[in-house]
């Protein structure tokens, strides 16, 4: 907190001294002013998307960070801004205030030969590459951005019904020689917002919420309303429904029915949450914290979802998780989330850069202490769950994509999300319905390898006669937690009894604090359940659940396929960045889905694809290898033929690594299990996070 304090304090004291010479440079660099002006000529006010035959997708696309300095050929350290031609390998502290310093700052020569395009320049050092750098902490260059959205236009255009889109559109402050500014950070969002419209036009919903770099100075964001709340309310005026105009002016967030009366998309802003934001205090209960505001809207969205029978998608930037938020806004995102979860198909994010996704449970919120006299918390350690950007010194060598080296935190990341699904009860004893899980997404910024992702989910009955009974219908009355006593056991009440004492368990809490490991679930015995009448315990689900509504059901989308269900994603890459000379291709990475699924020529006519009644979850064109076996003439029956379909059955079993039916809660659950137990199936996970 305090870093990020001062880091900001050093920002404001560089941005002042040198915006006379910023914007001169600014608006000398030719190559910026044609970039960042908008291409888009349409309308200037919210438009109502068309209504045009449902495709059963969706894209989740995060993290751009598009960066109009980035010069192909330029060293890692100056953020692949310029050449440092003094500096050497081996002295990196000197180099870098040599950097700041010097004059040549825009003298970076692009004719270079000597360097350009090679990967290293003569000293051995890895240099920016011509699509973006793969495992650096380089931004996107304008190419890579082109190449992906030139790609969404061609393929994804009318394959898709709406687009979620999380934030960070603005490169880092990593550059000290080349401070971010208020209006390039706004000029960049408008570029990106420009190029979306460019790319699928006003005829699908898309809703973008704000990320933590898409602000000056980055994380911090106070309640508006305010010129920025006014700012991003007129760059994204296309996307926010007039209904929200107000509640987006004073904090960010609003909702979208991208299929009307149907599903909504609630974009929301996570940075009230976050705890590297220094201007707002959490969530306290009955406080007029913005970040509490946000959470009894967010309460109130839902529940009106809910009264009309609709299912919704939680998006935003930064994940709910314990390591990021305020503890009172954790759980009470986690209350929000368990309790709604018969109304939330799913939560989706991004920020960190890494593709995974984890559990929020109800043992988890009750371990999470919250000490009341400061949400403020000074003890967390938080570098672990840093955005991955990477380490320079562990940086492995320019040409060896592909085979990312594992280095810090991604690594505990990995080891924590590992002990964490080891960690969960059996089969018999876990309780479905204490269970939430959180998708985040992998970047278009390549920390490791540009990604995105095109999600599927159960159109069934949606279509233009719409029927009513394909629809899930929430129960009239809410399920109370003591509905259903034969599942929720014994110990439950025993805590509860036990916990009556007074003044026992808040140090307990306070003392397991301090000594809190970065790690997402709290190991060991099951945590203790204290006193609801005590201010600490007010957001712990056992109180919560109490006070108000827990609406759980195992037919409510989230839980088992039907209309509106998450079906499985697709996780599209940009494998081959580094490759000199050629364009490089999105391609597959991986998908969820089960084989048969996929493979249109899959004889197993008992199979799921026979029930598959909606345009195929990938469309076939993507399928690599497909093209060829339906050029196949004859019998195939030949030798080349046979060869072409050995090689098909390779690929579909590559892309295909978790043959999940479909992504409800039982299936998560499944998975993380197969993960931690199946031999190899670790290895894969962190091959593809
Ligand atoms: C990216 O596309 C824009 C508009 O389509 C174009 O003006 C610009 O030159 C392109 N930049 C690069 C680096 O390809
Ligand atoms: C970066 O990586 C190097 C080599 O793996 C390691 O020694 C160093 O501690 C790392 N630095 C940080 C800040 O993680
Ligand atoms: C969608 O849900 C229906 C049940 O409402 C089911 O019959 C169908 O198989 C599901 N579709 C897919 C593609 O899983
Ligand atoms: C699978 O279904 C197709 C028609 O949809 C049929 O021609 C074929 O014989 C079936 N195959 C099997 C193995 O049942």
């Amino acid at each position: 907190m305090r870093s990020t304090f001062i880091a900001g304090c050093i920002g404001l004291a560089l941005a002042a001294s040198s915006s006379a010479s910023s914007s001169s440079s600014f608006s000398s660099n030719n190559a910026e002013q044609v970039v960042l002006t908008p291409s888009w000529e349409g309308p200037s006010e919210f438009v109502k998307p068309k209504r045009r035959p449902l495709t059963g997708r969706f894209l989740h696309i995060t993290d751009i960070h598009p960066d109009p300095h980035y010069k192909t050929g330029a060293t890692f350290d100056s953020g692949c801004h310029r050449r440092d031609k003094k500096k050497k390998k081996g002295k990196k502290g000197k180099g870098k205030e040599k950097l700041i310093d010097d004059d040549e700052t825009f003298a970076f020569d692009e004719q270079d030969e000597l360097f350009k395009g090679k990967g290293k320049d003569k000293d051995g050092l890895d240099l920016a590459g011509e699509w973006g750098t793969a495992v650096s902490k380089c931004d996107s260059p304008m190419s890579l951005v082109n190449v992906t959205f030139d790609w969404l236009k061609k393929e994804w255009r009318d394959e898709i019904d709406f687009i979620v889109w999380t934030g960070d559109n603005a490169r880092h402050d990593i550059d000290r020689s080349l401070p971010r500014t208020t209006s390039e950070i706004f000029k960049l969002n408008r570029m990106i917002v420009s190029k979306m419209l460019d790319t699928f036009g006003t005829d699908i919903p898309i809703v973008p919420s704000i990320g933590n770099n898409d602000i000056w100075p980055h994380n911090v964001m106070a309640a508006g309303p305010s010129k920025l709340t006014e700012e991003f309310l007129h760059i994204w005026g296309k996307f926010i429904p007039p209904d929200f105009a107000h509640v987006f002016e004073r904090g960010s967030y609003y909702s979208v029915e991208v299929i009307p009366d149907t599903l909504a998309v609630i974009s929301l802003n996570t940075l009230f949450w976050y705890d590297s934001n220094t201007l707002v205090d959490g969530c306290g209960d009955h406080s007029n914290d913005p970040g509490a505001l946000e959470m009894d809207w967010l309460d109130v969205q839902l529940s009106a979802f809910r009264d009309r029978g609709m299912q919704v998608w939680l998006t935003g930037h930064v994940p709910p998780h314990m390591g990021y938020y305020y503890d009172n806004c954790y759980l009470r995102y986690g209350d929000l989330a368990l309790r709604y979860q018969d109304t939330i198909v799913g939560h989706l994010f991004g920020h960190m850069n890494v593709d995974h996704f984890f559990f929020i449970d109800v043992d988890e919120l009750e371990s999470t202490p919250v000490d009341r006299s400061k949400s403020k918390s000074k003890v967390r350690s938080k570098k672990n769950f840093a955005p991955l950007t990477a380490n320079l010194s562990a940086l492995p060598s320019f040409q060896r994509q592909g085979d990312v080296g594992i280095y810090g935190a991604a690594d505990i990341l990995k080891e924590e999300l590992k002990k964490d699904f080891q960690d969960m009860p059996g089969p018999k004893d876990l309780k479905l319905k204490d269970y939430i899980a959180v998708n985040v997404a992998a970047s278009v910024i390549p920390t490791y390898l540009p990604g995105l992702r095109v999600f599927t989910y159960n159109i069934s009955g949606l279509g233009d006669e719409k029927n009513e009974d394909a629809l899930y219908k929430p129960h009239k009355l809410p399920l109370q937690d003591d509905d259903d006593e034969d599942t929720e056991g014994e110990a439950y009440e025993d805590d509860v009894e036990e916990s009556e004492e007074e003044g026992e368990h808040h140090d307990v809490e306070v003392e397991k604090k301090k000594d809190r490991k970065p790690g997402h679930r709290h190991r060991g015995k099951k945590p203790k359940k204290g006193d609801c009448k005590k201010p600490e315990n007010e957001d712990k689900p056992h109180c919560v659940f109490r006070r108000q509504p827990r609406y759980y059901s195992k037919d409510s989308p989230s839980r088992s396929n039907k209309a509106l269900s998450p079906l499985g994603y697709t996780q599209f890459y940009l494998p081959k960045l580094n490759k000199q000379g050629s364009t490089p291709q999105w391609e597959i990475e991986y998908t969820t889905y089960k084989r048969d699924v996929l493979d249109p020529s899959s004889s197993d006519n008992s199979t799921r694809r026979s029930q598959w009644k909606q345009p195929p979850p990938v469309p076939l064109k993507f399928l690599p290898g497909y093209n060829d076996l339906t050029a196949i003439e004859g019998d195939g029956s030949d030798e080349d033929t046979l060869l072409l379909k050995k090689k098909w059955e390779k690929t579909l079993k590559k892309i295909t690594p978790w043959r999940m039916p479909d992504l409800t809660i039982p299936n998560y659950v499944k998975l993380s299990r197969k993960l931690v137990k199946e031999k190899g199936m670790w290895d894969k996970f962190q091959e593809l996070m």
